[in-house]
């Protein structure tokens, strides 16, 4: 599945850096990008020369979350039909990840762009940044194991705010709320998300690997809690009112 660009990876040094380019589209996640993506993480995990990733939309943008068009096509698609698989797996090494995670986030990050910084260890946003959620306004439901992990980082209260009222998240409220370390000025969060990298990269590896081990939610606990959302997200995307959402997306830009 080629990613027709969508998605650069490079490696400085022991940084793998992963980048999502798609402006014209703010960044939208398409399944090639999804797979890109899922490999960059999964090839990094036994190469001991990268020690660290970061993940990035560049300057202006995070993401918009998953492409909506793809999102009406599997909506749409035959009942039996397998859903975004490779937006699960993209999910799956995220959980299965064992290189700390890096997000430089600048601009808007939306669905799962702001679901997947749950499963990173450092968080840089720009002053401009907003995090948003916005599921419930599509039909649809939480996914990413957030429903697991916003609430365990941020409380209950707020994290129904974000996943069930679908309010958006200023990037200073995100750093109170702790999933996000540092607000940067606009242009420099990727900069500073290298200069994170080449600090952890220069601690002892395997200390850095235990430790994160210990803070980090066990991989079968988030697989099993993505397995539950992408089983009633499936459900939901074949829904009304979520086809409708997605064409009513669409049908707006027209006008
Ligand atoms: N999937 C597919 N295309 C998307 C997209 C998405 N998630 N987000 C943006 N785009 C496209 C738009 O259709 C538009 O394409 P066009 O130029 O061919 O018409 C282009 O990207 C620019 O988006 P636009 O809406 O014109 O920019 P904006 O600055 O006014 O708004 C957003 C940017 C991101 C706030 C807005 O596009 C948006 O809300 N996107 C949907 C986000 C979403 O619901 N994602 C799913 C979460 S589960």
């Amino acid at each position: 599945m080629p990613d027709h660009g969508h998605l650069i990876v490079t490696d400085d040094d022991a940084t793998r850096i992963i980048t999502m380019r798609r402006p014209q589209k703010k960044n939208a996640i398409t399944q090639s990008m999804y797979v890109a993506m899922s490999n960059a993480i999964d090839t990094a995990q036994n190469n001991p020369d990268i020690r660290c990733i970061v993940i990035t939309g560049g300057s202006g943008v995070f993401t918009s979350g998953n492409d909506l068009e793809d999102f009406l096509n599997d909506g749409t698609a035959d009942a039996g039909a397998p859903r975004a698989s490779a937006a699960t797996k993209f999910l799956y090494s995220l959980a299965h990840n064992v290189k700390p995670l890096i997000a430089a986030v600048d601009g808007v990050a939306i669905g799962i762009g702001t679901t997947m910084l749950f499963h990173c260890d450092y968080v840089l946003a720009s002053t401009t940044a907003t995090f948003t959620t916005p599921f419930i306004h599509l039909g649809l439901v939480p996914e990413g194991a957030s429903s697991l992990l916003m609430p365990r980082t941020m409380g209950h209260q707020r994290a129904f705010a974000a996943l069930v009222m679908g309010r958006a998240i200023t990037a200073e409220d995100a750093r109170i709320a702790g999933f996000v370390n540092v607000v940067v000025g606009p242009g420099h969060t990727e900069a500073e998300a290298r200069k994170v990298a080449r600090e952890i990269c220069a601690l002892p590896a395997e200390a850095v690997a235990i430790s994160r081990k210990l803070l980090k939610t066990p991989p079968e606990d988030l697989t099993r809690r993505i397995d539950q959302e992408s089983h009633l997200f499936g459900e939901r995307m074949r829904s009304k009112e979520a086809i409708a959402a997605f064409k009513g997306f669409f049908a707006r830009r027209k006008t």
